[in-house]
């Protein structure tokens, strides 16, 4: 009698459950790994904003501190982004008829402020404040990377809670001199340096749930 089965089904079979195993893990996986892709969270993304401000010709040529524009992050949760007024005490002066500051000068004289696009933004389940990390020896560079170098903002770092918690466990070689936080190009020198900055500001691994989920 003929075999029901001729020997190549055996194959066929094989080729078959093999196809569909590797099909079953890709579609598990696949939205894992995408999750953590730069395109899903948003990372490298540059907006369209309304002005096409530009931070390499306002802090690199110019050499403007961050804290002139972005004063809050010293003493508030928030950096905020600056009030119209700030750039028109520069802009009343300089580059007073260019057209790509025409709605600078037109939210000065309507007192409609400009709508910036918000880059990062963390659930609102989270609590972040930027103050506490200003104050204890945290710089900007070491969560925005090179701002100095971009001409339009876009967010260097996922924000996710492994992220926070890579530095919490251990901030000590992420600290910096307090008259360094915004300097994008400072390295401590040596590890003493490390150390001694270490030791002055006696940073806690602050890593219960509580800390930053309130
Ligand atoms: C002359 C004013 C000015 C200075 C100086 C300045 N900024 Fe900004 N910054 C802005 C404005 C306006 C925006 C909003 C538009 C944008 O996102 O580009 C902004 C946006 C940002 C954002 C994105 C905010 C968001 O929506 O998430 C970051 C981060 C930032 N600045 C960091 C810095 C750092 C770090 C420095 C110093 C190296 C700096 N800025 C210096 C004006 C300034
Ligand atoms: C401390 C002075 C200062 C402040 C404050 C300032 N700017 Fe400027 N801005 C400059 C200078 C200087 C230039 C020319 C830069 C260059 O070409 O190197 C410039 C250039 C620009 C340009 C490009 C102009 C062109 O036609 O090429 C835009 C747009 C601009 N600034 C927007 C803003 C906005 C928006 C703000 C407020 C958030 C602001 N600036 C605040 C000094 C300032
Ligand atoms: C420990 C990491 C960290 C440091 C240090 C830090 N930032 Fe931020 N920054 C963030 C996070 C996270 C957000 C998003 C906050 C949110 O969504 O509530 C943010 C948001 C911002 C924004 C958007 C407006 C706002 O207040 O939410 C600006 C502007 C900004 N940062 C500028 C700065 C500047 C300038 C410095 C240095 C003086 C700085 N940041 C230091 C992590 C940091
Ligand atoms: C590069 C290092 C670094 C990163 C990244 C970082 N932090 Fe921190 N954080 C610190 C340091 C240092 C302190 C202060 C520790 C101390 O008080 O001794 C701190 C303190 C805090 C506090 C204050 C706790 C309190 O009430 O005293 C909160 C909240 C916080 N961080 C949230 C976050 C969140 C949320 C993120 C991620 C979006 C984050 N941090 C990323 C270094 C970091
Ligand atoms: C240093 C700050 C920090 C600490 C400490 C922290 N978280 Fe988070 N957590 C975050 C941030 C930031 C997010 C948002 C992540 C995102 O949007 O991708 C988050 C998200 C979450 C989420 C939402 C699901 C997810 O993964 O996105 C849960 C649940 C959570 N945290 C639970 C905890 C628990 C439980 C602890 C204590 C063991 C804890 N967190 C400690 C910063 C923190």
């Amino acid at each position: 009698m003929a075999a029901l089965f001729p020997p190549w089904t055996n194959t066929a079979t094989r080729i078959v459950l093999g196809a569909l195993a590797v099909a079953i893990a890709g579609a598990i996986a696949t939205p894992i790994l995408y999750a953590r892709t730069p395109f899903a969270t948003g990372a490298g993304d540059p907006l369209l904003q309304p002005v096409w401000f530009d931070h390499r010709h306002h802090v690199r040529d110019d050499g403007v501190d961050c804290l002139y524009c972005h004063e809050d992050a010293e003493r508030s949760p928030y950096a905020g982004v600056p009030a119209t007024e700030r750039c028109m005490g520069c802009h009343a002066q300089i580059w007073n008829d260019s057209s790509t500051l025409a709605l600078v000068r037109d939210s000065a004289a309507t007192g409609r402020p400009i709508r910036w696009q918000r880059v990062h933004s963390l659930p609102d389940f989270v609590y972040f404040d930027h103050s506490i990390h200003v104050n204890r020896g945290i710089g900007c560079v070491s969560c925005h990377g090179r701002v100095d170098e971009m001409a339009a903002v876009y967010q260097v770092h996922r924000l996710s809670m492994s992220w926070c918690l890579d530095c919490h466990r251990d901030p000590a070689p992420h600290l910096r001199p307090r008259d360094r936080i915004t300097s994008m190009t400072w390295e401590a020198a040596s590890p003493a340096e490390l150390a001694e900055l270490a030791a002055q500001y006696r940073p806690r691994s602050l890593t219960h749930c509580s800390t930053c989920h309130r």
